[in-house]
């Protein structure tokens, strides 16, 4: 029970790897506000944790600050975030448009910018708190058929790093996870989106990882849940990779 008094938002809480970290940070203590544009998906999560299931939809201010306002009333200020909406539309680079790179850009970084925004005052006004940032392998090494994701969760890592600098004398501890391919809805999209070569490109990451085999996303909630304690009370400003050893960096 590490989280024992602790308010959790989890982004993109409804499904994958948000909806097992609900369910992981319920599981150690904390009240767990399911935030998540599929409102109907948050409550399906919401039913097995202590917590609310709250319309959000990263992509839009007023939507973000007044689900936090939400979560305050319900189960009062959160201590832990962990921005974890994202998504991708599979398609090499030289198919792809404007259109789709800012959406991708929108809702994987500026998601993350918008909530952390939105939470890091609270934060620091009350003496401290945890970020996690669900960052990606492909923010690291790159990742065919994702290039507009691949830059967004790059800039995420950066922001992770500067959060932390600034968060750290108030307190504020800020890490993100670097998951490799992890079996959810998001993955399971790609040989549908890029057709056969999809199923290349997933069957390359996996063969990529050095335990052959795709990730749980069970394993990545483990991750965060052990960032969001305080076992990780001395790190702050990593990015930890739950990969199955797809880079070592
Ligand atoms: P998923 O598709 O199963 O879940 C994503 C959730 O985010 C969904 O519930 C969806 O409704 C929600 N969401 C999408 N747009 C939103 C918005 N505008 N506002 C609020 N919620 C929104 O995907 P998965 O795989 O669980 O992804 C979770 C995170 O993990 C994402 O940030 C993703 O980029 C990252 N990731 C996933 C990997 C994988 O192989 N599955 C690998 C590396 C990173």
């Amino acid at each position: 029970m590490r989280l024992e008094g602790e308010v959790a938002i989890v982004t993109g809480g409804a499904s994958g790897i948000g909806a097992a970290t609900c369910r992981r940070l319920a599981a150690e203590g904390a009240k767990v506000a399911v935030c998540d544009v599929n409102l109907e998906g948050a409550r399906a999560v919401c039913g097995e944790v202590d917590g609310r299931a709250i319309e959000m939809d990263v992509t839009s201010h007023h939507s973000v600050v007044t689900a936090i306002e939400k979560v305050a009333e319900a189960l009062g200020p959160a201590s832990v975030l962990v921005n974890n909406a994202g998504t991708d539309q599979f398609g090499f680079f030289k198919d792809t448009d404007e259109d789709l790179w800012q959406r991708i850009v929108d809702i994987n970084l500026i998601g993350v910018l918008r909530t952390t925004h939105a939470v890091l005052p609270g934060m620091i006004e009350r003496g401290g708190g945890r970020i996690v940032n669900v960052a990606s392998e492909a923010g690291r090494v790159g990742s065919s058929g994702s290039a507009a994701y691949s830059a967004a969760k790059g800039g995420v890592i950066a922001f992770t790093k500067t959060i932390a600098r600034e968060g750290a004398r108030h307190g504020v501890l800020c890490n993100a996870v670097a998951p490799g391919p992890i079996d959810t809805p998001l993955l399971n999209r790609a040989p549908a989106e890029m057709g056969e070569l999809g199923q290349k490109v997933v069957d390359t990451m996996v063969r990529s990882t050095v335990l052959r085999r795709l990730g749980a996303p069970e394993e990545v909630a483990a991750t965060i849940a052990f960032l969001c304690s305080p076992d990780s009370s001395y790190v702050t400003g990593q990015t930890v990779a739950v990969s199955g050893g797809l880079a070592m960096i």
